[in-house]
């Protein structure tokens, strides 16, 4: 059923229909419809950040950027929802067009640049949803903060979102926000992290819970950069991270049209990229910190290598552009099918 209603979507401009998904999938939501629409996932129960999840399998970032269809979202079966990014204030985002799709490859480019209605908004979406899942917040800066003052935004947003969010994620990775990714490296990322943690602390006091933060990282950086930013992600006590983001290389789409647009390549050519940068992280992190994996899934059994490389959870985006909701189910029977370890 899914290839019927994609020939329909991939008719029309990828951005026309992005919005058109998501106001179908928040109508489906509403009216509880969307649950008849793919056969559940089956049961597969992990704890990861000390939050149950019902499967390992989850909406990655970007996708429903101001929490407009959480419910419809749910409803397809993924174990976890994670919206956003959002900034604190709200933002058009990049001239359009900025999203482009390369079947051929299985692949998406995308220079969006935070188009998002602001925290606030979010918010008020988030109170509007009746799930009780699991449910991330990823949240970012600015276009127009400088990057010197980046953690006043991730702070401004974490103050908003903390009492909503089952856990949040803060957004180091994007492409398409100059500057931002130069967090990830060094001072600057060990004074982010500092400055969270602390908020973090009085936050947990303030509210009496304890919501995980998890970094998201690019697959851009080498292995030297990314056990680096491994090492201070323990030094600074965070409690998870998300790898990848979308890559700025262009391997597997070379003389596709569209594949010298500007911005951040995700779908099939990112998936090894991806992958090598959790096997990376898992060798550093050697269990003490759990890794969500994202980047390619397109196919049930990229989620369970992604498991095999050291991940606890997955993600997907691209993938459920080209395969629709199916891939969640599929995704939870090949990592069902891991031997246990
Ligand atoms: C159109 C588009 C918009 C995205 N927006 C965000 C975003 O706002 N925040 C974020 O952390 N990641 C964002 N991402 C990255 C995805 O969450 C994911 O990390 C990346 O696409 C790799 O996964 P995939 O190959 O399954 O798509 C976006 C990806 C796409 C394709």
């Amino acid at each position: 059923m899914y290839k019927l209603a994609r020939e329909l979507l991939f008719s029309l401009s990828p951005e026309t229909s992005h919005e058109l998904s998501i106001d179908l999938i928040g109508a489906g939501g509403r009216l509880g419809l969307n649950r008849l629409l793919t056969k559940a996932p089956a049961s597969l129960p992990v704890k990861v950040m000390g939050l149950e999840f019902p499967n390992p399998v989850g909406l990655a970032a970007g996708l429903d950027k101001n929490g407009d269809a959480i419910d419809g979202f749910a409803q397809l079966g993924f174990g976890f929802v994670e919206i956003g990014t959002v900034t604190p204030r709200p933002q058009p985002g990049n001239p359009k067009p900025r999203l482009f799709r390369l079947p051929q490859a299985e692949a998406i480019i995308n220079r969006m640049g935070f188009n998002n209605l602001g925290v606030d908004h979010l918010l008020a979406r988030v109170r509007a949803a009746k799930y009780d899942g699991v449910l991330g917040i990823n949240i970012g800066k600015n276009f127009d903060t400088p990057v010197e003052r980046a953690v006043d935004d991730y702070l401004a947003c974490l103050d908003k979102v903390y009492a909503h969010a089952c856990y949040v994620t803060v957004n180091v990775s994007s492409p398409n926000t100059p500057g931002l990714r130069s967090l990830q490296f060094g001072d600057s990322l060990k004074q982010l992290l500092e400055a969270l943690r602390s908020r973090q602390e009085s936050l947990a006091a303030q509210h009496g819970k304890h919501v995980p933060l998890a970094i998201k990282i690019a697959p851009d950086m080498s292995d030297e950069e990314t056990a680096m930013v491994a090492k201070a992600l323990l030094e600074s006590g965070m409690d998870a991270v998300i790898a990848t983001n979308t890559t700025l290389g262009r391997e597997g789409v070379d003389g596709l049209p569209h594949c010298n647009e500007a911005g951040g390549l995700s779908g099939a050519p990112v998936r090894d990229k991806s992958t090598h940068t959790v096997k990376v992280l898992a060798g550093e992190l050697g269990g003490r910190l759990p890794i969500i994996a994202v980047g390619g899934i397109t196919e049930g059994r990229h989620a369970a290598e992604k498991i095999a490389a050291g991940a606890s959870l997955v993600q997907v985006y691209s993938g459920f552009i080209y395969k629709g909701p199916a891939l969640i189910r599929e995704a939870v029977d090949a990592i069902a099918g891991l031997p246990r370890s």
